[in-house]
């Protein structure tokens, strides 16, 4: 007897939905599942209500760190953007991601789309060149993207700064100003040298994008942060980068490249391509200039630049329809901070998903994600209380502590008629009010209403204990009827709570023997109707497996860094730490009172330090560089509050710092200036 689905208003929307492409050359992190599950609900929210929805992604497999990183790994980039796109895909589909086509930026739909881009922009007299001086690595023979050259700050002289700007003094300037400069490709000094690049001319937009940032395409907050770049001026933007790069290369200038944001956010229009095929009026109906249907992306607030400015220009610029909506987050941290591969908070997705059910983490970031540009914290103590007393206690036990009766007493069907409360009505209310919630964002509201129902109708079955009552002769209509409202009062949960947990729903659907549920099911209840027994959906997180889960993480992560040196991903979470990390590491200088070879190590050392007073054991990976007895008596550096870490051979109480290029040259030792044990270095 279920209800034909129906939306929830007479015109069904076209809503094109996208997430922000993730780059090719690392693996996906809880990070990235913050902004694919926010997506994932919305999509399925949207579909829930009856509109047609889409959600179109791709990897993001261009660029220099990639090209960089297949060279370290001894492959060809397209094997190695071909190896990640499978693992994210993998990863997105056990997330239950709702996503109709993840395609890759390096394909002929996307060549094809940049191309036509490019061509339309020069044709409009939106490109210009024009020489300009850049770093070059002369080893590696390539022009080096900002984040690979590091430098001295040309303001208070600190060593070892980012390209871009000082830690120490904040100073910001360009690379060519860096004294001492270096490649962290290769380690040579860049020379600059002069190059003709194409510029997109972004000021020929400024009247549009004035207008287009301020309305209702944008959050409040984004349109504020974007008025002091338009009081700074709207500069050309370079979008193309010399050879060698891994790109497309631009049409009418051999050895040029389009630059990876030129034709990542175009990704968006080649995967919806590859997903219509030949279907060219229903991709002509949605990218056209004044198209009705809405285009919608989520993005995170690192690359709102990206998708607020440049990408509405080129659209226009092309003669494309702009975006209805770009929808900004905040960062995601764990327990509090920047999640760290050292603490273990720095978790992969596959990571995650090997400990636990997706619908527990899918769950938390709703309870959590609202409108706004804030930053989320994912704290793991909380994440299982919540999902535990929410899920577990509240929602699931509804059903558990009604279903018995509906199966054992009355014959696994449901009754015919509702006691006499307005509980269920109150119930299919709700629905527009959390309806409302999910559409505008606002999932940690939605959240809370639903959470409000639930605890309404624990309370309900609570009040009339059906398990008591059952015992007083002639209550059976009774307790049927307090049961089916239980049932329908739980089923209205779950189509409220399908948007989040796509398989508790299933489950749901196959234990009321039910049509995939739709938004509009809330509004009538469902009697005389035969239900299945009812098993557990779901079971409590123990704290066990978070800590298994973390540990994980740390065991993962401590292999990759050691193997892979340099920023050679994109990802601000790991390329940088904030000062307040650093000011964390105590760096103490250490005495070397004992040093031995480890039996069955190739490349440790067991070493006993000294730093004052107090010894640890520490295994360190510098046999290559010296022999026990060069060690012994000799001063060094080290890292002492390090968690230890217990490794094949034992454990290991902290870390000494090492410099150089490797194999034998590698240095740990101060020479001998004196530096009493235990001094701290900072
Ligand atoms: N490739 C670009 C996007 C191109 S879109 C045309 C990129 N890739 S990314 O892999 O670095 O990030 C993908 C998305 O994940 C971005 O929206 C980014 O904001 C988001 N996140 C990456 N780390 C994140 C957190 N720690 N927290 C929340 N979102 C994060 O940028
Ligand atoms: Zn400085």
């Amino acid at each position: 007897m279920n209800q034909p689905s129906q939306p929830d208003n007479a015109a069904s929307r076209k809503i094109l939905v996208t997430a922000a492409l993730p780059y090719a050359n690392g693996p996906i992190h809880l990070g990235h599942m913050l902004e694919y599950v926010q997506t994932d609900i919305w999509t399925r929210f949207q579909r829930m209500r009856g509109h047609d929805t889409t959600w179109v992604w791709a990897d993001d497999a261009h660029g220099t760190p990639i090209m960089l990183s297949a060279q370290k790994a001894g492959i060809e980039p397209q094997q190695l953007i071909d190896e990640m796109k499978q693992e994210h895909e993998k990863d997105f589909v056990d997330f239950e991601l709702s996503f109709d086509n993840f395609h890759t930026t390096h394909s002929d739909e996307n060549r094809h789309f940049a191309e036509l881009i490019y061509s339309r922009l020069k044709e409009g007299g939106h490109i210009t060149t024009r020489e300009i001086e850049q770093l070059y690595d002369p080893e590696a023979e390539m022009f080096l993207p900002d984040r690979f050259v590091r430098g001295t700050c040309p303001k208070c002289h600190t060593e070892d700064q980012d390209s871009d700007a000082c830690e120490n003094c904040s100073t910001t300037y360009d690379a060519t100003e860096l004294i001492n400069p270096r490649s962290v490709v290769t380690g040579a000094t860049p020379v600059k040298k002069l190059s003709e690049q194409y510029f997109f001319k972004l000021g020929n937009f400024e009247a549009m994008l004035r207008e287009w940032t301020t309305g209702e395409q944008l959050q409040p907050e984004i349109s504020n942060k974007l008025k002091e770049w338009f009081d700074g001026g709207l500069m050309d933007w370079d979008i193309s980068r010399n050879k060698p790069y891994w790109g497309f290369e631009i049409p009418d200038a051999p050895g040029k490249y389009f630059y990876v944001w030129l034709d990542a956010p175009i990704g968006y229009m080649a995967s919806h391509k590859h997903l219509l095929g030949d279907n060219t009026a229903e991709f002509d109906n949605y990218w056209q200039a004044g198209s009705t249907t809405e285009l919608i992306h989520f993005i995170g607030k690192d690359i709102a630049y990206f998708h607020t400015l440049f990408w509405p220009a080129v659209l226009e610029g092309a003669g494309f329809r702009k975006p209805s909506q770009v929808h900004c987050h905040g960062f995601l941290t764990v327990n509090g901070q920047k999640m760290s591969k050292s603490r273990g908070t720095f978790i992969k997705a596959r990571t995650y998903l090997d400990h636990l059910s997706p619908e527990y983490l899918r769950y938390y970031f709703a309870a959590k994600l609202n409108a706004k540009v804030e930053d989320i914290d994912l704290n793991l103590e909380d994440f299982v209380a919540r999902v535990n007393s929410d899920l577990v206690g509240k929602v699931v036990n509804i059903a558990s502590r009604c279903a018995g009766f509906i199966t054992s007493r009355f014959d696994s069907t449901l009754a015919d008629s509702l006691p006499q409360t307005t509980l269920f009505e109150e119930s299919a209310a709700a629905g527009d009010t959390i309806a409302q919630a999910y559409e505008s964002r606002e999932y940690s509201k939605a959240i809370r209403e639903i959470i409000a129902q639930a605890d309404k109708a624990n309370q309900y079955i609570a009040e009339h204990a059906p398990w008591t009552l059952i015992k007083t002769p002639g209550s059976e209509q009774q307790v049927h009827e307090i049961c089916t409202l239980g049932i329908n009062l739980f089923r209205n949960l779950i189509i409220y709570l399908k948007p989040v947990l796509p398989e508790i729903a299933a489950q749901t659907e196959a234990f009321l023997k039910h049509e995939p549920l739709q938004w509009q099911d809330s509004k009538a209840p469902l009697l005389g109707h035969g239900i299945e027994k009812f098993k557990p959906l779901i079971k409590r997180i123990e704290s066990d497996t978070i800590e298994a889960m973390v540990n994980a993480s740390k065991e993962s992560m401590t292999e990759e860094t050691t193997i892979q040196s340099g920023p050679l991903h994109d990802d601000p979470v790991s390329a940088e730490i904030t000062f307040e990390d650093f000011a964390k590491v105590d760096l103490r200088v250490a005495t070397i009172v004992a040093a031995d070879h480890v039996e069955g190590a190739d490349k440790l050392l067991q070493l006993t330090l000294d730093i004052g007073g107090e010894t640890r054991n520490v295994f360190a990976g510098i046999k290559s560089a010296y022999s026990p007895d060069q060690l012994v008596g000799r001063q060094t550096v080290m890292v002492a509050n390090l968690k230890p870490r217990k490794m094949r051979f034992g454990m290991s109480e902290g870390m000494v710092l090492a410099a150089g290029p490797g194999g034998s040259d590698l240095f740990v030792l101060t020479p001998d200036t004196g530096a009493t044990a235990g001094m701290r270095v900072k």
